[in-house]
């Protein structure tokens, strides 16, 4: 056989898909079952590819929320073989031929028809956060930073807003009589994010994030198992940089609650 007749065949051989085996959550939340499907997987696709696959070629009212295909817009969440994940950027690669893949939507969430949970907890949630308060005392192209808080505050501004981290937190997963009173670790990113806002004139106005991040927004029940990270597609160290540095800070404020005022409006006033 000549080098190209061999390299051709090799080629042949690295493009034939293998047939691929998922079971998929048919129903909504008070009926369904788990439905198997065969289809094939070709050499780099991800998870959506194939649920897409199933879609045109068995079942095709099989509901999936999706839009980007590209890790940015945050809709495709849902669990794969238990573990909540974005079906556009996780590979087929990742496991082994022969294992069957069981795709289920976000179990935290109520499910309105098989793939797609009705995600609007996390937009209640974001209500009840404060917003930024402007500094008084500056006029809109006043404000100033140092490049260090621009670039602390920037990895949380990295969130697609996919609630994986959400789904997966223990503290509401299994417990909906937590929904009420816990904000969940995207929600409580946010509080963290302000707080550390150098222009944010909550303090001035009696607001303290921190502690009312303890006190109404349930960051009391976070035990920093660290789950909520580890699921963040953005690799975001929501534990670690967001969460555990609130906490310290509510601590730090229930016991000495002037001495933070005075020093965040003394480090407003110098800029850094
Ligand atoms: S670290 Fe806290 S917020 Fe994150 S998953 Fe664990 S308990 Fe939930
Ligand atoms: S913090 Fe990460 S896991 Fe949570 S919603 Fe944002 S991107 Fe998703
Ligand atoms: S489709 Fe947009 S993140 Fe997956």
């Amino acid at each position: 056989m000549s080098e190209r007749a061999s390299d051709e065949t090799e080629t042949e051989a690295q493009a034939a898909p293998r047939r691929a085996r998922l079971r998929i959550w048919r129903g909504d939340g008070a009926t369904g079952g788990l439905a198997d499907f065969t289809v094939d997987a070709h050499e780099g696709e991800v998870v959506l590819d194939l649920i897409h696959r199933v879609q045109a070629t068995q079942a095709p009212d099989l509901a999936v929320r999706w839009n980007c295909k590209a890790g940015k817009c945050g809709s495709c969440s849902a669990e794969v073989n238990g573990r909540p994940r974005l079906l556009c950027m996780t590979r087929m690669s990742l496991f082994a031929p022969d294992e069957v893949l069981t795709v289920t939507p976000m179990r935290t969430f109520p499910v309105i028809r098989d793939l797609v949970t009705d995600v609007s907890f996390n937009y209640a949630k974001a209500r009840e956060i404060p917003a930024f308060v402007p500094p008084p005392d500056l006029a809109p192209g006043e404000y100033r930073m140092s490049q260090e808080d621009v670039a602390r505050s920037q990895e949380f501004r990295k969130c697609i807003e996919c609630f994986l981290c959400q789904d997966v937190c223990h503290v509401v997963r299994d417990h909906e009589e937590n929904k009420e009173a816990f904000a969940g670790p995207r929600f409580l990113m946010r509080a963290a994010e302000l707080d550390m806002h150098p222009l944010d004139a909550a303090g001035e106005r009696g607001l303290d994030r921190a502690r009312g991040a303890q006190e109404e927004h349930g960051l009391g029940f976070c035990n920093i198992t660290k789950c909520c990270t580890e699921v963040c597609p953005e690799s975001i160290r929501i534990t670690d940089n967001a969460l555990i540095p609130l906490k310290e800070r509510a601590a730090d404020r229930k016991y000495d609650p002037l001495v933070w005022l005075g020093s965040r409006i003394r480090r407003r006033r110098r800029g850094d």
